[in-house]
């Protein structure tokens, strides 16, 4: 199955007109899915968008968030476990990452492995990479840094694995849970091959009270809706678009059945929106559906693993079960 998109489970697929001609490939592909969302109900688009240099900050101001647990609970997860992740992975590992977001992290392995020798970060965005490369090339100089500018969600051209030591891919902050279930199989049949004779560690947001998960996506300082709004405003700059930011509301919700937090965001009058020169009704209430961020239950994790063909090692969570690190053989 291909990975189209991240955002809509059991939606139809969308209709994708013909790239309009843009600036550059990303505008294009950004132009193109706007445009697809908006033509069809209900609107959905994926949250690979609101990563444009303004929402990483964002991103990373949500990273920091009292609400927002998963990202300093999976820090002391990976601390706590990177002796013993570093004792599987072995000796000149090689160590794979999926997104290049989250330096702090991988340099917690990177400290933790006997003579790492190789990182590849997978990243869509050059300029993230190319500062994640620079720094770390400083901080290790023994390391071969090789960045691959690529959209991990659209299949894996790496490079093949060169030196003695296994391959291990890293996937952290429950990033899988923007697939729906499908493509996260899909997803993880393919890493599970790219990967093969190696591991895949990967961090996976565990279900709990629906409560606390609300909080995470409705922080008090309005981050998280700036982040949500910011998918329009990246519109506005790229696009030449004119979405007023005001008559939009970020909506964020647990939706149970589903065990995946929804973002939304709602119109909050009638009104028009014009994407290259194509014009769109907006009623009073509908919405634009931004991102699904699904929740695991770490036995559920674990099948979904085995079904992809990994063969699930030790999982690490924290004291109050929050988030799950799993650490997945792929033979
Ligand atoms: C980066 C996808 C893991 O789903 O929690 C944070 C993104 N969205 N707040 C998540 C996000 C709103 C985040 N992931």
């Amino acid at each position: 199955m291909l990975i189209s998109s991240f955002a809509q489970a059991g939606a139809q697929p969308l209709a994708q007109p013909a790239p309009p001609p843009a600036r550059s490939a990303d505008h294009g592909v950004f132009a193109r899915d706007l445009l697809a969302a908006l033509a069809v109900r209900p609107h959905a688009i994926s949250p690979k968008y609101f990563y444009d240099a303004e929402g990483s900050l964002l991103f990373d101001r949500i990273c920091e968030l009292p609400e927002y647990y998963p990202t300093r609970t999976e820090l002391s997860i990976l601390q706590r476990c990177a002796g013993e992740v570093a004792r599987l992975a072995g000796p000149e590992a090689e160590i794979v990452e999926f997104g290049a977001g989250s330096l702090r992290k991988v340099r917690l392995l990177l400290q933790a492995f006997e003579r790492p020798a190789r990182y590849l970060p997978i990243d869509i965005s050059g300029d993230h990479l190319a500062t994640a490369a620079t720094l770390l090339r400083a901080e290790f100089p023994q390391l071969d840094v090789q960045p691959v500018v690529a959209d991990y969600t659209q299949g894996l051209g790496l490079p093949r694995a060169s030196g003695p030591g296994r391959r291990v891919g890293f996937f952290p902050g429950s990033t899988i849970g923007n697939f729906t279930p499908e493509e996260a199989l899909a997803f993880l049949e393919r890493a599970a091959d790219t990967l093969h004779g190696g591991a895949l560690l990967l961090g996976a947001d565990l279900v709990k009270d629906p409560q606390v998960l609300h909080a995470a996506y409705n922080d008090a300082q309005g981050v998280t809706a700036d982040f949500n709004l910011n998918l329009l405003a990246r519109a506005n700059r790229e696009l030449g678009t004119r979405f007023v930011l005001e008559q939009f509301a970020h909506y964020a919700c647990y939706n149970a059945p589903l065990q995946r937090i929804e973002m939304h965001l709602v119109s909050r009058c009638k009104q028009s929106v014009t994407v290259a020169g194509q014009r769109f009704e907006l009623d009073e209430g509908e919405s634009i559906h931004t991102e699904n961020s699904y929740k695991f239950t770490v036995d559920g994790l674990r099948a979904l693993a085995r079904r992809a063909g990994f063969k699930p090692g030790p999982v690490w969570t924290d004291p109050q079960r929050l988030f799950s690190v799993h650490w997945l053989q792929a033979p």
